[in-house]
């Protein structure tokens, strides 16, 4: 019989001391000892869920995707925030999906949708998302053989609604891995956002200092289009 895998929960802490009064919100993430990717909060993570914050004015009532959620604490924090969230991770592990339910268990969140979604596949689930105002993905750029299958899926939900975003944070392994002949591939756009302008420039962030000396970069990817001219974010 498999060994039960032991639970720890991580509290972040993101603050917000430039308002009057100062506000903050704390996130519960339960993370698993196991060497798999999904299983804890990667240094990408910490990064999104702060750039989140700092927008969590426009949050309430956007319809948000998490792909790759793992444990999931961007999306549990935009939902914190109010938004309409559904989480997702590969289909084929089932064990992810779990984590992601786990994730809005301690933080007493009923309403988030768990989805298995597995990236490049057309799958029944992905075709029937409602139309979706955001989407989440970070430290999804990890594994080369990968990087096209994250754009197929993420391209197919853009072009569904173009004045949808994805919002991905990356975390910088190899100066070798890029991702622009694919985005150009897929008719993408994309906007580096600098860390320091939301904040994010520090080796500790939410209490936590997981984003410590690794190399992360936060992107906003559009479809390209003539048609829109409404700014929606
Ligand atoms: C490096 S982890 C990042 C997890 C989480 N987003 C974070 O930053 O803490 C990559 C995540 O992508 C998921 N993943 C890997 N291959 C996938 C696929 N083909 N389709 C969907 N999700 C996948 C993994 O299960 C894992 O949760």
């Amino acid at each position: 019989m498999e060994k039960p895998k032991s639970i720890t929960v991580k509290e972040f802490t993101f603050k917000d001391d430039k308002t009057d009064p100062p506000e903050s919100l704390s996130v519960s993430i339960p993370e698993l000892l196991d060497p798999q990717y999904g299983m804890y909060v990667w240094p990408c993570a910490v990064v999104l869920a702060q750039y989140l914050w700092t927008c969590r004015e426009e949050l309430p009532r956007k319809t948000v995707l998490e792909v790759g959620a793992g444990v999931s604490l961007p999306g549990v924090l935009a939902a914190r925030c109010g938004a309409d969230v559904i989480l997702s991770d590969s289909a084929k592990v089932p064990q992810c999906l779990e984590n992601c339910r786990r994730s809005c268990e301690a933080n007493d969140l009923k309403d988030v949708q768990v989805l298995g979604l597995t990236w490049g596949e057309v799958s029944p689930d992905l075709v029937l998302l409602p139309d979706v105002d955001l989407i989440l993905g970070s430290d999804v750029f990890y594994e080369p053989a990968d990087f096209e299958d994250v754009l197929v899926t993420v391209a197919f939900l853009l072009k569904k609604n173009p004045r949808s975003q994805f919002w991905t944070t990356y975390q910088e392994r190899s100066a070798d891995w890029w991702i622009e002949p694919l985005l150009r591939r897929w008719n993408l756009n994309c906007v580096k956002v600098p860390l320091e302008q939301f904040d994010a420039d520090h080796c500790e962030l939410a209490g936590s200092n997981l984003p410590g000396i690794h190399c992360v970069h936060m992107m906003k990817i559009t479809v390209k289009t003539d048609q829109i001219t409404t700014k929606t974010w």
